[in-house]
């Protein structure tokens, strides 16, 4: 029988999948030509954020709000044009992380149904300068 899950953290894995995810991550998004711009040559401390980000945000412990404060997610991102095609973009570097790190189709559809929301509540512009 299917075991059930309370959260999202608990069903991809938790903390060694999450930290393998945003491993897989980030180097799509460098390499990606409308988001790699954007991000800083030292990935590493957005990395860091997203993990703890993530963490809470898939319902484990609340990391990322233990040590920044309140998410304000959109608020965080207005510095930065992001268009609805970088949302996309976003939710497609995604996508494949998902499935480089093993997740099973359904539940990475799931997760990606998840992010799409707060992807597209972050674009501030259709102008993408
Ligand atoms: C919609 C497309 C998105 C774009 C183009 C984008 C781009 C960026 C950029 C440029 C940064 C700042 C990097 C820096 O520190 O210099 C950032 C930070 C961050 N993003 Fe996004 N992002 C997007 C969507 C998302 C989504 C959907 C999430 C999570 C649900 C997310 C979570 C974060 C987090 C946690 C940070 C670090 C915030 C901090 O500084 O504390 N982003 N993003």
């Amino acid at each position: 029988m299917e075991r059930q899950y309370e959260t999202i953290y608990e069903a991809i894995g938790g903390a060694p999948v999450l930290r393998k995810l945003v491993e897989a991550f980030y180097p799509k998004v460098q390499a990606h030509p409308l988001l790699g711009p954007l991000f800083p040559d030292n990935i590493m401390p957005v990395m860091e954020k997203q993990y703890m980000f993530l963490t809470q945000f898939f319902g484990g412990p609340s990391l990322y709000s233990d040590q920044y404060g309140h998410p304000m997610m959109r608020a965080r991102h207005m510095p930065f044009p992001i268009t609805p095609e970088r949302a996309e973009a976003w939710l497609s570097c995604m996508s494949k992380a998902l499935e480089e790190v093993g997740l099973e189709p359904q539940l990475r559809q799931f997760v990606l149904e998840r992010l799409k929301g707060p992807a597209h509540h972050f674009v501030n512009t259709e102008n993408s300068n």
